[in-house]
């Protein structure tokens, strides 16, 4: 559409009139499926306009419809150019949204004139972290009125923000308004909650709370100009009584913002709290904001600990902060303080957390054990850094942070265990190495301070994900026998079985796939669980879309250890606590259920749905699941399953079909009895349906048996 536009005035020799007002005249606005007449050189523009963020990219906003120009078509490696056809400049400015990288004439866009730059802009990043934004811009072009120009927009930079994003160029006599910079506001903190507005969706801008000179918080949000979908609160406990800055950039012209943030007594409104409708039931989410991974993952002084991946001030990804949340029974969380905010270091990248019995770390005090928290602070460089808390509740930064320096661009996600044969700390690191090579570097400490790297575990080159970010290292008994072994994962849910001396991991097995769902990623073990249980909780990616939150956590799973024909293999189950939920449990079957044949599951009218059920499928048999609404199907012949729109290989023993589901508000989780295979899925069922239903299309099923469960919320 935009490229017929600016072809259209080309190419019918518009009039131009040099008056007062003209109309506004779009460009480009790259909503084709191609880039039209604009020529394309090398491969970072791809064929056409992107339709939003691409693979591997942090999520870009702030673009107009559905396409815009993004160079990171083949990552930041790729270069190119895009350059339009001639245009008459017949307006006294052009405006246009950029984002992306700031390096100056290699990630930009040039107005040509002759061939000559005579203007040009730059995205607004060059450090790791940043925002993946588009932002308005505008050129005073009254001194070339007349003239035949191009655009050219240019990637030539091939490192970190090696990409530049562009959309909805103008030709307008007056530019739209300007963002804001640098407004400010006094408030005293006379209350102890900051309440901020704020729009899903809105024109992102940056926020700091200061006092003097000091910046106390800083973060990006998406400050409601006028009536907010909900209020972020931040904790100005610490600074009771004394006059606060409240400074913003880039707010949107005319945003009463930050006029309208306030102070309040308390920070969320307790009324309707966790009933929201796309608020999981069964499964962990913060009150408000974004989470994704699972951090520092810890039974501390009688409580299980679950930190996670925080953004506070919205409901996408950013603003990585440590949220807090505190369980007796691994069934119901209570939210906490926010436990660690963004520093100079950067912002608060994943980590865990481990219980320092011996307090090698000095951290202790009067025979109290501390809990530390080992994390990555994302600055450039991102380094790993320690913080320590002797009651679980407040935390304190370790004044001699970093623990371990850069040890290339991207080293995160610091897993520490306590080897006990070896009498020390062992931490797992991810560490990407030049061109996309992922490995795990081990560290060893005595003190959990200093620490010494033992040895390396090779990963993939190039789109592999095996120890692709969030590895986890631990050991654990096989089922049925004395052996034991241990277990290295990644993100994904990659892992491998082998053996590891203290030094070094060696695998026994080819990477294998961990879970068949869609929904898992950057799970985490606990440290210290009583028993020696090795329980897991994945971030669940299953959205709440319009809700002032976003994302959750899988139900906690206990893990182990099975032999199998192929070898040994990691079994999941969801934890036996889970079992506290169940408010109306209703037995069924056995029966035979021939084609055509179909069983309520069982006579259970409920919105929380646990199903265990079992039967002996023929050959030819297909059968249907029916969720709440939810699709399910499984194929004996061909051994697979189907939930929702997601299909996997579900293979099963001589026909035997063994299924445990858990139905929640936003997802569906499937595990096999056996434990070896488990399927995390987003999935929103019908709030009009409350029933779990199983049917035979082909074939039968015999001795069709189990249990289904009404559950109650695990936040009552
Ligand atoms: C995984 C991850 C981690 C990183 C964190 C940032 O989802 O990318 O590698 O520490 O998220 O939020």
């Amino acid at each position: 559409m935009s490229i017929i536009r600016i072809m259209g005035c080309m190419a019918g020799g518009v009039v131009m009139v040099a008056s007062a007002q003209n109309k506004d005249k779009v460009l480009a606005q790259f909503e084709g499926d191609t880039y039209g007449e604009w020529t394309i050189e090398g491969k970072a523009f791809g064929t056409g306009p992107a339709k939003g963020t691409l693979p591997g990219q942090m999520k870009v906003s702030g673009y107009v419809g559905k396409g815009f120009v993004n160079s990171f078509s083949g990552g930041d490696g790729a270069t190119g150019t895009l350059t339009s056809p001639l245009f008459t400049i017949d307006r006294k400015h052009i405006s246009f949204l950029i984002g992306g990288g700031g390096w100056k004439e290699k990630t930009c866009m040039n107005l040509l004139v002759d061939g000559k730059v005579v203007r040009n802009a730059e995205g607004p990043n060059v450090v790791p972290g940043g925002s993946e934004t588009l932002d308005l811009a505008s050129w005073d072009v009254a001194d070339l009125f007349g003239k035949k120009a191009q655009i050219q927009i240019v990637d030539v930079a091939t490192g970190g923000w090696g990409h530049i994003n562009v959309d909805q160029i103008v030709a307008c006599d007056t530019p739209p308004p300007a963002p804001q910079r640098n407004v400010t506001r006094e408030v005293t903190a006379d209350k102890r909650w900051l309440l901020l507005p704020v729009k899903n969706g809105g024109q992102k801008c940056k926020v700091e709370v200061r006092s003097g000179a000091e910046v106390l918080r800083f973060f990006d949000i998406e400050l409601a100009e006028g009536e907010p979908d909900w209020w972020a609160p931040l904790d100005a406990g610490a600074w009771q009584g004394k006059k606060l800055t409240l400074w913003a950039d880039k707010l949107a012209a005319g945003s009463k913002g930050l006029e309208n943030v306030r102070l309040a007594d308390e920070d969320i409104p307790k009324a309707g709290l966790y009933e929201e409708p796309l608020r999981p039931q069964l499964h962990f989410s913060p009150r408000r904001g974004w989470n994704n991974d699972p951090n520092g993952l810890v039974f501390f002084n009688g409580e299980y600990h679950l930190f996670f991946q925080h953004n506070p001030y919205g409901t996408g990804w950013g603003n990585m902060h440590w949220g807090h949340a505190v369980s007796k029974d691994l069934v119901q969380w209570t939210e906490v303080d926010e436990a660690l905010y963004p520093d100079a270091l950067g912002p608060m990248f994943s980590g865990s957390a481990v219980v320092d019995h011996a307090n090698t770390s000095g951290f202790g005090k009067d025979g109290k054990a501390p809990l530390v928290l080992i994390y990555t602070a994302a600055g450039n460089p991102a380094t790993q850094c320690l913080a320590y808390s002797l009651d679980g509740r407040t935390f304190t930064k370790y004044a001699g942070n970093p623990v371990v320096q850069n040890i290339t661009g991207g080293n995160r996600d610091p897993k520490v265990i306590w080897h006990a044969p070896t009498g020390r700390w062992i931490m797992a690191l991810y560490v990407g190495r030049p061109e996309k090579l992922h490995t795990v570097e081990l560290l060893a400490s005595p003190n959990l301070l200093e620490w010494t790297t033992v040895s390396v575990v090779q990963g993939d080159k190039g789109g592999g994900h095996y120890l692709y970010e969030c590895p986890d290292l631990f050991e654990l008994p096989v089922a049925g026998s004395v052996e034991k072994r241990w277990v290295l994962f990644g993100a994904d849910g990659q892992y491998a079985v082998g053996a590891f001396d203290g030094t070094t991991f060696k695998p026994e097995s080819e990477r294998l796939k961990g879970h068949c769902g869609t929904a898992y990623y950057a799970a985490q073990t606990f440290d210290n669980a009583p028993g020696g249980r090795r329980i897991l909780i994945t971030w669940l990616q299953a959205p709440s879309p319009g809700m002032p939150f976003n994302q959750c956590v899988g139900i906690p799973q206990e893990l182990g250890l099975s032999h199998t024909s192929g070898g040994v293999r990691m079994t999941r189950r969801p934890v036996l606590e889970l079992k506290a939920l169940r408010e109306r449990s209703v037995p069924f079957g056995p029966s035979d259920l021939a084609a055509g044949g179909k069983r309520p599951l069982a006579d259970v009218e409920a919105e929380l749905v646990e199903l265990r059920v079992a039967c002996e499928l023929t050959p030819d048999a297909e059968v249907t699941l029916d969720l709440r609404g939810v699709p399910g199907r499984f194929e004996a012949g061909k051994q697979e399953l189907t939930i929702a729109k997601h299909k996997t290989a579900w293979p099963v023993k001589e026909g035997r079909l063994e299924l445990i589901v858990y139905v929640d508000r936003t997802c569906v989780e499937i595990f096999s009895q056996d434990g070896l295979h488990y399927a995390p899925v987003a999935a929103i069922p019908d709030a009009a349906k409350k029933t779990v239903t199983l049917a035979v299309e082909k074939g039968s099923a015999k001795g069709v048996q189990g249990e289904a469960h009404a559950l109650r919320s695990c936040w009552k």
